[in-house]
């Protein structure tokens, strides 16, 4: 294979208008691999802490290309050690999660380049050991997130996302055209009643006045309108319940409620049984585990639920997440944990104890970044949330997957 000869990284802007940083890894045979860093805005605690975008350029080109030049490029693991052991904190602030991440996700680009492979085949490789012929591939279920609340959105929404969720049954492109199709309906019908149409920050439309009854029952209305609830399609909702939780006090001001615990498990019940949703991220805030366990143990067998902020792509805290029961699914997020090597252990991990694997994007995206969707097909992930069908930085993503599908199909 080759070793790694240079390693560079400049600042650029985010979706957001936020900065953060694109490095590039180059081998010794030539190879380049290219990654820009996202960002989330309703983060876990225990994430990975990103430094701001100058420093983070400065320790990518010092102290990790220092560190790293010379080095056998397809020693994925190795290499991250080395970031993981130079950091030395458990939520990577002294050299930077988007610093670390970066340079760890590049590494895997550029060796893919260099073998010849296709991203998510060295990923298949690195992940199992052994490139799945294309036409065993598993592809990832879509996740839409249509319509946009809480830290994701100006208007007066506590909940973050709303989605739509074709059926698992469904291919991809397929998927696709029914995720575009019930968002355009749906566009029509907030034009119609007067609703604005402007979107948050993942795309969805991000409504004043609504409450999350309302956005789940306009959704439904778009949906029904070309397709079947429950054979074609499904919704879902990511509470970030983080977002709302006020002393000890799930604040639902829309509503003019201040919920305890049990009270905000009987306000999901109510959601769920109306209109059967079938997946619920972060209902309760991440400390609040009675709230989690209570979340489980009643809607496990109807619906994914599924731990973001709970387990910020992070083993350790999954394996508590295992071993209390608290949910059944867990979101993939790269730049939470920070080294691509820890995101495949964490998801090995949460297959074997038969979770459903969501391997997402986030509110703050690139343009051109398409490594989630390579990542979801290497690892046979069961589902992609990479926002609503709209906005470059988030079709990229949708596209990419469709790109492989077409190529091996
Ligand atoms: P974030 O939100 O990227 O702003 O953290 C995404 C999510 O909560 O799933
Ligand atoms: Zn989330």
């Amino acid at each position: 294979m080759s070793k790694v000869r240079k390693i560079s990284s400049h600042k650029i802007l985010n979706s957001r208008g936020d900065w953060t940083i694109e490095t590039e890894v180059t081998l010794e045979d030539g190879s380049v691999g290219v990654q820009a860093v996202p960002e989330g805005a309703s983060k876990g605690e225990n994430e990975a802490i990103g430094l701001p975008a100058d420093k983070a350029v400065e320790i990518v080109e010092t102290v990790i290309a220092d560190a790293l030049s010379g080095e056998e490029a397809s020693e994925q693991e190795a290499l991250d050690e080395v970031l993981i052991q130079m950091d030395g904190t458990p939520n990577k602030s002294h050299l930077g999660g988007n610093s670390i991440m970066s340079v760890s996700l590049a590494v895997s680009k550029a060796c893919a380049v260099s073998k010849g492979l296709e991203l998510y085949e060295y990923l298949n490789l690195l992940y199992s050991g052994r490139i799945v012929d294309g036409d065993k591939l598993k592809f990832p279920t879509p996740v839409f997130n249509i319509l946009n609340g809480g830290k994701h959105a100006r208007n007066h929404l506590s909940f973050q996302e709303f989605m739509v969720i074709p059926s698992r049954s469904i291919n991809f492109e397929k998927a696709l055209e029914i995720g575009d199709k019930v968002y355009h309906t749906l566009e029509e019908n907030l034009v119609a009643q007067g609703s604005q149409t402007g979107v948050g920050d993942e795309g969805g439309f991000a409504p004043e006045g609504f409450t999350a009854a309302k956005a789940l029952s306009e959704i439904r209305k778009a949906a029904k309108q070309n397709f079947t609830v429950g054979k074609d399609l499904f919704f879902g909702m990511d509470a970030a319940a983080e977002s709302f939780y006020k002393n000890g006090k799930y604040c639902i001001e829309e509503e003019a409620l201040e919920l305890d615990r049990v009270n905000m498990f009987e306000y999901y019940k109510a959601l769920q049984t109306e209109y059967e949703l079938v997946y619920l991220e972060d209902p309760f805030y991440e400390k609040d585990i009675e709230g989690w366990k209570m979340a489980n143990k009643e809607f496990s067998k109807k619906m994914m639920v599924v731990a973001d902020d709970l387990v910020v792509t992070n083993s350790g805290f999954l394996e508590n997440v295992i071993k209390n029961e608290l949910a059944n699914a867990v979101i993939v997020k790269p730049n939470q944990v920070g080294t691509l090597s820890e995101t495949l252990r964490f998801i090995k991990k949460a297959q074997e104890a038969g979770m459903s694997i969501v391997i997402s994007h986030r509110s703050g995206e690139t343009g051109e970044d398409t490594f989630i969707a390579d990542l979801a097909v290497a690892v046979g992930a069961d589902f992609l949330k990479a926002g609503a069908p709209v906005r470059g930085e988030r079709v990229v993503k949708y596209n990419r997957v469709l790109e492989i599908l077409n190529e091996t199909h």
